[in-house]
């Protein structure tokens, strides 16, 4: 139920200081908000557009063991998310419009924000046979991301009609790009001194760049839109700045944890750190930071990848890569971009709600907070800390990266539609 409500003195993100009227869903004109209105004191916070995720894993159907739609949205709207693209891969794959249209009424019931639906690419993620990918864009889901992510489409010319059929209806392929030989099912370890050292098998950054490289040929080549899902390497962010540079219509993301978190982490063979593509190296974290900072890299996307005990509790090289994202997503970046002084908050805005939004197709998120506009906001405080609790995660799994760290903890509210979603 969506309420009335005056957030009063909120600092918006190019520090002007505002109020807020929320009334009906929307921004309202403050000056209209009636004498007994409810009021919410925003001094000292700052209030963003409601953040969107362009990948999230919520696991149903298939895996509610790991997370549903209800749990990972309540983890979403805790880490000040009104909207999630849920990936494909779930069980049953989501490669059909009846699939597609599941997903979407469950999150309409259950969802603690908006909920986009990521199509697959190819049957099943099997890399031989396209999915319906024109049946699931022009489904009451409205696909507009297809995405096989967990597994990359090897085979150059599927990838190139993809490519080819989404233009019509303006989608966008999203990509995870791991050479398949390179790098291969095995590989878990940033090849490096490390990999060496622990005796894990190397994923080498060129298994990454390479088909980065050969995608946005692809892209130029049917003049259509490519998403790289998770940089995570120098090399890969050098292609796509040559690719933008070059007028290709390249769009790419990074991770709260290849911003943060380096190769040295997997030394204890904690499964918690096994992620796909793995944590790299300093330099290459310097890299992805500089390129979400100047814009070659587009979006903050959390691939958040809840995984239940039982698929964790594995020698390194056996368990499932994948770890959680949302809950500290703006945290992270808050850490690693503002507070060291490499990005401003409009920035902030740009790449965790407007691009993403923008890069979905995703109507009435990622706007400003201007009067008319829905009411899809965060408020933020800038200067709370607290040390993670993974046990006290709204996920169903504890597979949480930043357990025990010391953080930011910057969000005491998150409105969808004007509903609170979450309040600290
Ligand atoms: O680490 C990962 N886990 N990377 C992916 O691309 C997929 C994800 C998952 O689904 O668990």
């Amino acid at each position: 139920m969506s309420t009335s409500l005056l957030i009063t003195g909120a600092t918006l993100a190019d520090g002007t200081r505002s109020d807020l009227y929320l009334a009906d869903g929307v921004l309202a004109d403050p000056a209209s908000a009636p004498a007994d209105v409810e009021r919410f004191d925003a001094d000292g916070l700052r209030a963003l557009p409601g953040l969107v995720d362009l990948h999230t894993h919520l696991r149903q159907p298939g895996r509610e063991d790991a997370e549903t739609i209800a749990s990972g949205t309540a983890a979403a709207a805790r880490g000040g998310f009104t909207c999630v693209h849920a990936m494909a891969n779930t069980s049953p794959v989501t490669d059909t419009a009846e699939a597609a249209e599941y997903v979407a009424e469950l999150a309409e019931r259950e969802a603690h924000c908006e909920v986009r639906v990521v199509g697959a690419i190819t049957k099943g993620l099997d890399g031989a046979e396209l999915a319906e990918l024109g049946l699931m864009a022009h489904s009451a889901a409205g696909v507009r991301v297809f995405s096989d992510d967990g597994r990359c489409v090897g085979d150059s010319q599927l990838m190139r009609r993809a490519l080819s059929y989404v233009k019509s209806f303006d989608g966008v392929v999203a990509q995870h790009s791991q050479d398949p030989r390179l790098a291969g099912p095995g590989a878990c370890c940033h090849e490096s001194e490390w990999s060496g050292r622990l005796g894990l098998p190397g994923w080498p950054s060129q298994a990454e760049s390479v088909i980065v490289a050969r995608d946005v040929q692809l892209a130029e080549l049917t003049d259509s839109r490519v998403h790289v899902c998770h940089v995570s390497t120098a090399e890969s962010v050098d292609v796509i700045r040559w690719a933008k540079a070059r007028g290709i219509r390249v769009t790419a993301e990074v991770t709260p944890h290849h911003l943060l978190l380096d190769t040295p982490l997997v030394a204890g063979y904690d499964t918690t750190f096994k992620v796909n593509p793995p944590l790299r190296t300093s330099e290459h974290l310097e890299a992805v930071r500089d390129a979400l900072a100047d814009g070659t890299i587009d979006a903050v996307a959390t691939d958040h990848a809840p995984h239940a005990r039982q698929d964790k509790d594995h020698p390194f090289d056996i368990a499932l890569p994948g770890m959680l994202g949302l809950e500290q997503a703006l945290a992270v970046v808050l850490e690693v971009m503002v507070n060291s002084g490499r990005m401003d908050w409009p920035t902030l805005v740009e790449r965790m709600s407007a691009a993403p939004a923008r890069i979905g197709r995703v109507p009435g998120q990622g706007r400003p907070l201007a009067v008319g506009e829905p009411a899809n906001l965060v408020l933020a405080d800038p200067s709370a800390r607290s040390t993670v609790d993974a046990s006290a995660s709204r996920s169903r799994s504890r597979n949480n990266p930043y357990d025990g760290r010391d953080l930011p903890d910057p969000v005491v509210a998150t409105f969808h539609r004007g509903v609170p979603t979450y309040r600290r």
